[in-house]
């Protein structure tokens, strides 16, 4: 019999596919959508203190990708326990909180405030967005910044800590060894990758911020590719994610060495994509005669 669940670090999930965080805000809408295909949801970000975010437009469209600069806007901590903890608390898959601060310290206090509330099941360590000036990408950039930040965590709870890695690195081995050495029980990768459209009318750029981060399918390719290497610097699991959007997409993440994935940018174009990639992996697994997802064939020379 073909089984979904896996295991990342010490929380069991039903399913390999996840909400990525950004693209399913706080859930709210969950109830809506088709649940049983959600292995876990990840929410938007967000700083101890509530955020505005950047000014409009935020998104734009573009032939090959989706470029956005929220500039991680946000309730922060105290309304996030009010008004969104005692939802997930009810639900029946777990709810990881992205995590974003401007110092190391800032990441460490956000963890201990959200630790122990009933409905947040683990953090997801943001240290490579880059839509906002100050922290983000500068601490995903640097193996010492990233694995100060993931130590500021890792002190202040006990719940999973996974660590969201840039692709805006020379090599992202050196970014993921160092955040395994501080204590991460998983990684993401990727985030989005900087870009920029410009309006040739108005002769400017088309987002208010300049420039923002390039997601969906134009960038999935570079994600496999970095989640494998990644995948190969480590030994804790990590999650691919970037541009899937149907079952073969998350397979070839899943071959690549990562132990499930985040659906992002799809979900936008297809509100049933989660289940989409779900059921399509789950078919996939009892074509081949495969248990569950990690007997999967794994494509992971290390050297
Ligand atoms: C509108 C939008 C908002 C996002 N917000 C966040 C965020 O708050 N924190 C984060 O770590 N990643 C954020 N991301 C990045 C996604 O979680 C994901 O890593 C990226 O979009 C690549 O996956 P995709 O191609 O499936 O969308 C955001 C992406 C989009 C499109």
């Amino acid at each position: 019999m073909t089984g979904m669940a896996v295991t990342i670090g010490d929380l069991k999930l039903r399913g390999p596919v996840l909400a990525a965080s950004g693209t399913f805000g706080y859930g709210t809408e969950v109830p809506l959508l088709e649940r049983r295909a959600l292995g876990a949801m990840v929410s938007k970000g967000i700083f101890l203190r509530p955020r505005r975010g950047t000014a409009p437009p935020r998104i734009v469209e573009t032939p090959s990708g989706m470029l956005n600069a929220i500039g991680l806007q946000g309730p922060g901590a105290d309304a996030l326990i009010r008004d969104y903890a005692p939802l997930w608390a009810d639900w029946d898959f777990p709810v990881l909180v992205n995590i974003n601060g401007e110092s190391a310290s800032e990441y460490g206090e956000l963890a201990a405030r959200l630790d122990g509330v009933p409905g947040i099941s683990g953090f997801e360590i943001n240290i490579s967005c880059p839509n906002v000036e100050q922290g983000g990408l500068y601490f995903g950039n640097d193996p010492r910044a990233a694995a100060a930040v993931t130590e500021a965590v890792r002190k202040r709870t006990t719940l999973p800590v996974w660590v969201k890695l840039t692709p805006m690195v020379s090599d992202i081995g050196v970014i993921a060894r160092a955040v395994e050495s501080a204590g991460a029980d998983a990684l993401c990768a990727i985030n989005t990758l900087v870009g920029m459209s410009i309006d040739l009318n108005a002769g400017r750029p088309r987002l208010s911020f300049r420039t923002g981060g390039l997601s969906g399918p134009a960038i999935r390719p570079l994600a496999v590719y970095l989640a494998h290497q990644a995948a190969r610097a480590v030994n804790i699991p990590v999650i691919g994610i970037g541009g899937i959007a149907r079952a073969e997409d998350a397979l070839e993440f899943l071959v690549a060495g990562c132990a499930a994935v985040q659906v992002g940018t799809a979900t936008f174009v297809n509100p049933r994509a989660i289940a989409d990639v779900h059921d399509g992996i789950a078919a996939y697994l009892k074509a081949k005669g495969l248990g569950s997802p990690a007997d999967l064939p794994r494509h992971l020379p290390k050297d």
